[in-house]
């Protein structure tokens, strides 16, 4: 594939994989891939686990969900990220960033604004939301062939000292590569950020992986080869769009915005 074909084909995967393994080969190109990213002085701080047996993606699947469900029926999921929810194609045009809620069940729809609103907790609980949104994330992640987790080696990510950043940055372009590389092997990735919220279940998650004191858990996804129609979750959404250069890029110095044509 044209590689800004790739770039602009690459997205997040809402929806679920095709149940099938995902090949060794395909394995190691995307890890190959990741470790083709820069990194300060070439010093590759990133480390990764691949997760494929059962009974750990079952019970990460299952800390996924908890912590999704939990966060909802809270009301600090809606809180800390309402700002980023776009309810109609015009608004999302406005803003041109966020992500667009476009698929609700039939009774949650003439509620679409109240869901996600301020004072909507009961109404949340009332029409069963944190138990859709936590159940349908358990069932994405356990039929998902592959997870991943990103680590960081400890000795190079250091908090607070430029090192920690330079690390940060590493590590976001080998993920980087990794999400690109899945477009082009037909694959697709998810975040699988919920249990990051919530630090008793990130703790369960390091014990489970058997991460050691000197590495740090990152980030984790899920991974899988993408189904021809790929049938969309009860609660979905779609973040496509993308701000105007002029929005994003000035010219010079930060007082003259580009032009956009
Ligand atoms: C730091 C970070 C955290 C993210 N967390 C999540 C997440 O928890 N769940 C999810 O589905 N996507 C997550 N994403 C993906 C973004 O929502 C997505 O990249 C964005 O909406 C643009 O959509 P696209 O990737 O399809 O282009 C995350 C992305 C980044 C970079």
């Amino acid at each position: 594939m044209e590689f800004l074909e790739v770039i602009r084909r690459r997205k997040t995967t809402n929806g679920p994989f095709l149940d099938r393994p995902v090949s060794k080969e395909h394995q190691h190109l995307l890890m190959e891939a990741a470790s083709r990213a820069p990194s300060h002085f070439n010093s590759q701080p990133w480390r990764f686990i691949l997760i494929e047996d059962q009974a750990k993606r079952e019970k990460i699947a299952e800390i996924g969900g908890r912590t999704m469900q939990q966060l909802i029926a809270e009301g600090r999921f809606f809180e800390r990220y309402r700002r980023y929810f776009r309810f109609s194609k015009e608004e999302m045009e406005a803003h041109r960033d966020g992500i667009l809620i476009d698929q609700l069940p039939a009774p949650l729809r003439p509620f679409t604004r109240q869901i996600m609103g301020p004072s909507a907790l009961g109404l949340l609980r009332t029409l069963r939301v944190p138990q859709i949104l936590g159940q349908d994330n358990r069932k994405l992640i356990a039929g998902s062939p592959l997870l991943l987790a990103a680590l960081l080696d400890r000795e190079e990510y250091r908090p607070g000292e430029l090192s920690g950043f330079y690390s940060l940055l590493a590590l976001g372009m080998a993920i980087e590569n990794i999400w690109l590389t899945t477009v082009e092997l037909g694959m697709g990735i998810q975040f699988i950020s919920t249990p990051m919220e919530v630090p008793q279940a990130w703790e369960e998650i390091k014990r489970l992986l058997e991460v050691p004191e000197h590495l740090e858990l990152m980030a984790l996804y899920r991974l899988g080869y993408l189904p021809s129609e790929p049938p969309r979750p009860r609660i979905d959404w779609q973040s496509h769009q993308r701000k105007r250069l002029s929005q994003f890029v000035f010219r010079e110095t930060c007082a003259t915005p580009e032009g956009d044509g």
